[in-house]
């Protein structure tokens, strides 16, 4: 589907050069555009993870809420987020999949200075895209993230789909002490050589797994999003057969799950459709496959005694219309290679740090286990990784030499998930984070189409501080 955009910009772009661009004012566009304002506070707060005679955990939050406010717009709307910090850090808000432009993007150094504690920002963007999208901070991310700060951003279809109801699940990871609070062992070393931070308390909406209630008959939306540090969901449910219809907020042509299983690695997003064609009284459930002994039970369901909404479905589940992204010309892309070396039991001998090698022994005094293409990073100002000119489209094979599983995140842009380890990916969806199984290979390609310094990183925020972190230069 051909985006009016990206038409006009590539238009006017031949026109007029592309480095006037980004200061060509566009009128037409701004006066149709409704702008919609939200306010947002980092700040510390308590929450009711566990049930109430363990009392509450003292976490960090946006607004007071675990997680954070959904916040709501329609895709075409402009918003303005008046931040604030009430922390007693620095933090920024990275806004996880939505493509923005550079200088609202939340990464330290690269987008904007640090927000100090008790100072303000305000971040203003356009929503091209429709989706299950979500925000969270980009300053000392595991911890940040750990002590609970992240809230999921929803756009809603200019055409929405037919649907009764949507429902939202926010699924997310906890390590708590015995007495309900926060353990603060924060970037432990085992965690950063390893799997990342996991929880012992596995949260849907910020507390313990509910009773999901529908009526017969209901044809339900429902939004995944997996915020956790470090935690792959394998997900399935039992007694309903959802259609997925779309992946990190991008539309996907309606299709069962792969074997039955929704893998959802941490930062990624899933969106179902589902019909709900049992009797009152009958039940469903959502479990999390991981643990082998036993599936875990996230949701339970259960048919209300409510007379059926209907009997069968009102037609077949319909694709959502297609997100306005920059078609790829594979004929002959740019390739680009970029291998992700380190961790616990893997044989990287050293890496690049601050333009120095150093043998393994050092990198790890220096608290870095992981590389991409040989380097190390610490900060977000760094050398790009790869530089892609404006217009091209970039296919990029990414080989993960280790023996952990590593959800790759590039910013500012949506790639399609071409192949993972040689096979093709059904339907090569639109997506932010392609999660790549331990010791695999991986094909993405994009249309490099908004420039600026754009991160490309593992979103197991431990091996961020570990060093798997990238910038990718769009020119
Ligand atoms: Cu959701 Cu750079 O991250
Ligand atoms: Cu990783």
């Amino acid at each position: 589907m051909k985006n009016s955009n990206i038409t006009r910009r590539k238009l006017l772009g031949g026109l007029v050069g592309g480095a006037a661009l980004t200061v060509l004012p566009l009128p037409a566009l701004a006066s149709t555009h409704s702008v919609r304002e939200f306010n947002l506070k980092a700040q510390k707060g308590s929450a009711a993870i566990l049930p109430a005679d363990w009392g509450k955990t003292d976490v960090w939050c946006y607004n007071g809420e675990v997680p954070g406010p959904v916040l709501r717009a329609r895709q075409g709307d402009r918003v303005r987020i008046h931040f604030e910090n009430a922390l007693d850090e620095p933090t920024t808000v990275h806004w996880h999949g939505l493509r923005i432009p550079i200088d609202m993007d939340g990464v330290p150094d690269i987008s904007q200075k640090p927000v100090q504690p008790g100072e303000t920002f305000t971040y203003e963007f356009d929503l091209p895209d429709a989706g299950t999208y979500w925000y969270h901070p980009h300053v000392n991310t595991s911890e940040q993230m750990a002590r609970g700060l992240n809230g999921v951003f929803i756009i809603d279809e200019k055409n929405p789909p037919k649907i009764d109801r949507e429902e939202l699940w926010v699924l997310d990871d906890w390590r708590l002490n015995k007495d309900a609070s926060i353990r603060d062992d924060f970037g432990r070393g085992m965690d950063v050589s390893h799997g990342g931070r996991q929880g012992n308390l596995i949260t849907v909406n910020g507390k313990l797994p509910d009773t999901f209630m529908v009526r017969s008959g209901e044809r339900i939306r429902l939004r995944l999003a997996n915020v956790c540090n470090a935690k792959i969901f394998i997900l399935r449910f039992e007694g309903i057969d959802p259609q997925i219809v779309a992946i990190d907020g991008h539309p996907v042509q309606p299709h069962d799950p792969l074997e039955g299983q929704i893998v959802i690695g941490p930062g990624q997003r899933v969106d179902v459709i589902a019909d709900f064609l049992g009797k009152p009284g009958d039940t469903f459930a959502l479990t999390d496959d991981v643990y082998q002994e036993e599936p875990f039970k996230l949701i339970e369901g259960v048919y209300s005694s409510n007379a059926p909404l209907r009997l069968k479905p009102e037609g077949p589940i319909k694709a959502l219309d297609d997100n306005p992204i920059s078609e790829l010309d594979l004929t002959d892309p740019i390739r680009h290679e970029i291998t992700i070396d380190g961790g616990a039991m893997g044989a990287m001998q050293g890496a690049e740090l601050d333009g120095t090698y150093m043998p393994i022994n050092e990198l790890v005094q220096n608290g870095r286990v992981w590389a991409l293409n040989g380097v190390a990073s610490h900060t977000t100002a760094m050398p790009p990784i790869l530089t892609a000119e404006r217009g091209s489209t970039n296919l990029i094979k990414v080989q993960n030499d280790t023996v952990f599983p590593h959800p790759m995140h590039l910013h500012g842009h949506a790639f399609r998930v071409l192949s993972i380890n040689g096979q093709d990916v059904p339907f090569k969806p639109w997506a932010d984070t392609v999660l790549m199984p331990p010791r695999s290979t991986a094909e993405i390609a994009f249309v490099a189409d908004n420039p600026g310094d754009w991160l490309f990183h593992c979103h197991v925020l431990e091996h961020v501080s570990g060093g798997m972190l990238s910038v990718i230069r769009v020119t």
